[in-house]
């Protein structure tokens, strides 16, 4: 393994050397408004590597290739684990992060699912800081819809064709600036419901890992070939609750005001889900629930939604199952209380509203 050829800090010097790269406030070609989410390549990302039990004190790189074994359990057996989260820039030009330690936690859940290393919380949350500082350029600016996306990872490395935990890792934290997922911010799209499923019921659904997303390719394929944004899973035992729209979670508002979202021991506990759980029921002053959500009930809902990092929230116009297309709100509009809910999460990830006590990294 080495550590290609591009440059390499130690963190030791980094801080060093971030200081002065940051006054030279780089400016970079990039159309904000333009913005998907498509691979961009920034010019720092995190590299620590898993050796003889234990890591390396992890550098800052701009080299953006990984050079591993063509052993490597990650390619071979899916052994490595991912997440997801975004750096914002308020109005003030201060830049902050959500949520950071709920991330760092379910990173923790995956590995250990996988029998690969924990990351300490603390390496984690330090791990997306200093690339996020680091590519301080590429941050959007506020009023612009877009954020910095950063993707911390984890693969299985090390030459080892048995299926077994692999004998040495690589964590890394890569960014890149993203506007909005679906396409439309929050005009509402429509979803159908798959005949696949994205995981097994005591399988790893509930972890961020690389297996139910490539389980998860051919559904999503052939629900946009039918026009669709995305596609619907029920739960893999009886198929008849819902369980994920896309790689997001769903959430209902019934017609008596409830905020209702699927409980279920195969989906990703979203971050995004958890806080709306909160806002609903504390800034909203709705009732809450993580409760089944059965596809043949679902005229109780006013409103729907998908919500996540990357969905941010994505209001549902209808969903087609059984040759017919359920429209919740409306296919145009976005609903009240899913507008509210919206503005009032936002507010909070863009710095114009406080957040509850430990949702805001300022950095
Ligand atoms: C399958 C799946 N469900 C739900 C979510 C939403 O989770 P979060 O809100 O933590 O981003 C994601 C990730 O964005 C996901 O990949």
């Amino acid at each position: 393994m080495h550590h290609g050829s591009g440059n390499v800090f130690f963190l030791s010097e980094q801080n060093r050397y971030l200081k002065k790269e940051l006054k030279m406030t780089k400016k970079v070609a990039i159309n904000w408004d333009q913005l998907g989410f498509d691979y961009i390549k920034t010019d720092y990302r995190y590299l620590s590597f898993w050796k003889e039990g234990q890591w390396d004190d992890g550098v800052l790189t701009e080299d953006n290739v990984l050079h591993l074994g063509e052993a490597a359990p990650c390619l071979h057996y899916g052994q490595q684990c991912f997440e997801g989260l975004k750096a914002y820039r308020t109005k003030a030009g201060e830049i902050q992060l959500f949520r950071v330690d709920q991330n760092a936690r379910r990173f923790q859940d995956s590995c250990q699912r996988l029998l690969m290393p924990v990351i300490p919380e603390a390496t984690f949350i330090k791990a997306c800081i200093d690339v996020v500082k680091a590519n301080e350029a590429y941050i959007p600016p506020y009023g612009t819809g877009g954020s910095l996306y950063i993707r911390p990872m984890m693969i299985g490395v090390g030459n080892s064709v048995a299926v077994k935990p692999a004998n040495e890792y690589i964590f890394t934290v890569f960014c890149m600036p993203v506007g909005a997922y679906f396409k439309g911010g929050l005009t509402p799209v429509n979803f159908m419901v798959s005949d696949y499923d994205r995981a097994a019921c005591n399988g790893t659904g509930q972890q961020k890992v690389g297996g139910n997303y490539a389980a998860s390719m051919l559904a999503h394929e052939i629900a946009v070939r039918k026009g669709y944004a995305d596609c619907i899973y029920l739960d893999p035992t009886t198929h008849t609750k819902i369980e994920e729209v896309g790689a997001a979670n769903f959430f209902g508002i019934t017609r008596d005001n409830r905020f209702v979202t699927p409980d279920s021991p195969s989906i990703l506990p979203s971050i995004t889900k958890y806080s709306l759980l909160y806002l609903a029921e504390h800034v909203l002053g709705m009732a809450v629930s993580e409760e089944d959500v059965f596809i043949d009930e679902l005229d109780q809902f006013s409103e729907a939604g998908a919500c996540g990092t990357a969905a941010v929230i994505t209001p549902i116009g209808g969903i087609f199952h059984h040759n017919r297309l359920h429209v919740f709100y409306s296919q145009t509009e976005v609903g009240p209380v899913t507008k509210k809910l919206y503005d009032t999460l936002t507010a909070i990830q863009l710095g114009d509203l406080a957040g509850p006590e430990g949702w805001i990294t300022h950095l």
